[in-house]
């Protein structure tokens, strides 16, 4: 689908891979809906875009009643770009952040395209979910891996109903966002891309209609590898994938 003229969401907007996708949305997608927590900076990038801010935590049904009131009957693309990460041992992680990540990455986004399914498929919009790489299984992410891969699986159990609404997985590696410092990456491979880059990217596979899109693009490779040859995955990921 092309998103000009048709009304949009986004979440995560207030900042990384999400504002950027907010930004270039502008001008485009009318209206424009952006949500994040951080009333300062949504604001900055909905006074730059055009949009309507909605401030709300998304794990939090009220949040997400927001939003969804916000957006009203109509709406033709949804990007769910919300995140939150936690990276350790899963011995060093704490209850709580497993409930965060599990919360915010996996049960917001499913919750949220519930809500607004049905507006979806009247406009036979489209969805795209910000997955991640370590949907495939990272050293150090266990709890932020399974949310990723659980939301890989929604989007393609969603390419299996009707047809009507098309999904798109963005599968980025690391991107140079608040996030990944929060995490304190320190990988030299995959080497961090810029936030627009995967906005670029991403807007390129709804235009296109494609199940998935990986960000930068040989990290699909992986992907393979890990689908016919899971062993060999993990002994690649235990020799390179180290924090
Ligand atoms: N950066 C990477 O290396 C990387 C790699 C692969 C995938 N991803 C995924 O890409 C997505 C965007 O990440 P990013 O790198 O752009 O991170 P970011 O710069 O930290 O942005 C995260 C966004 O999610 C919002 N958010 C977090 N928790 C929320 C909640 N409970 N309710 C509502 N909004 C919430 C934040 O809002 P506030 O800041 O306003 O609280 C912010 O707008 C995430 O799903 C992340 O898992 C990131």
């Amino acid at each position: 689908m092309r998103p000009d003229g048709a009304p949009a969401l986004v979440t995560g907007a207030s900042s990384g891979i999400g504002e950027a996708i907010a930004r270039r949305l502008a001008g485009r997608a009318r209206p424009l809906v952006l949500t994040g927590r951080d009333r300062t900076r949504l604001d900055v990038v909905a006074a730059a875009t055009g949009g309507r801010a909605v401030v709300a935590d998304l794990t939090d049904p009220a949040g997400r009643a927001a939003v969804t009131d916000a957006v009203g009957v109509e709406v033709g693309l949804v990007v769910h770009a919300a995140g939150a990460g936690v990276a350790a041992p899963l011995d060093g992680t704490s209850a709580a952040d497993v409930d965060t990540v599990l919360a915010t990455d996996l049960a917001a986004p499913v919750q949220l395209t519930r809500a607004l399914w049905p507006a979806l498929r009247a406009a036979r919009g489209h969805v795209v979910v910000v997955s991640s790489i370590a949907a495939l299984g990272v050293a150090d992410e266990a709890a932020y891996s399974a949310a990723k891969a659980g939301l890989r699986a929604f989007a393609d159990a969603l390419r299996l109903e009707d047809g009507a609404v098309g999904v798109t997985t963005v599968l980025p590696g690391a991107v140079d966002t608040p996030f990944l410092a929060r995490r304190g990456y320190a990988r030299a491979v995959p080497r961090p891309v810029p936030p627009g880059r995967v906005a670029e990217a991403t807007l390129r596979a709804v235009e296109r209609g494609r199940a998935e899109v990986f960000v930068p693009r040989w990290l699909r490779a992986a992907s393979v590898v890990h689908g016919i040859a899971p062993g060999a995955f993990t002994a690649l990921s235990r020799r390179f994938g180290g924090a």
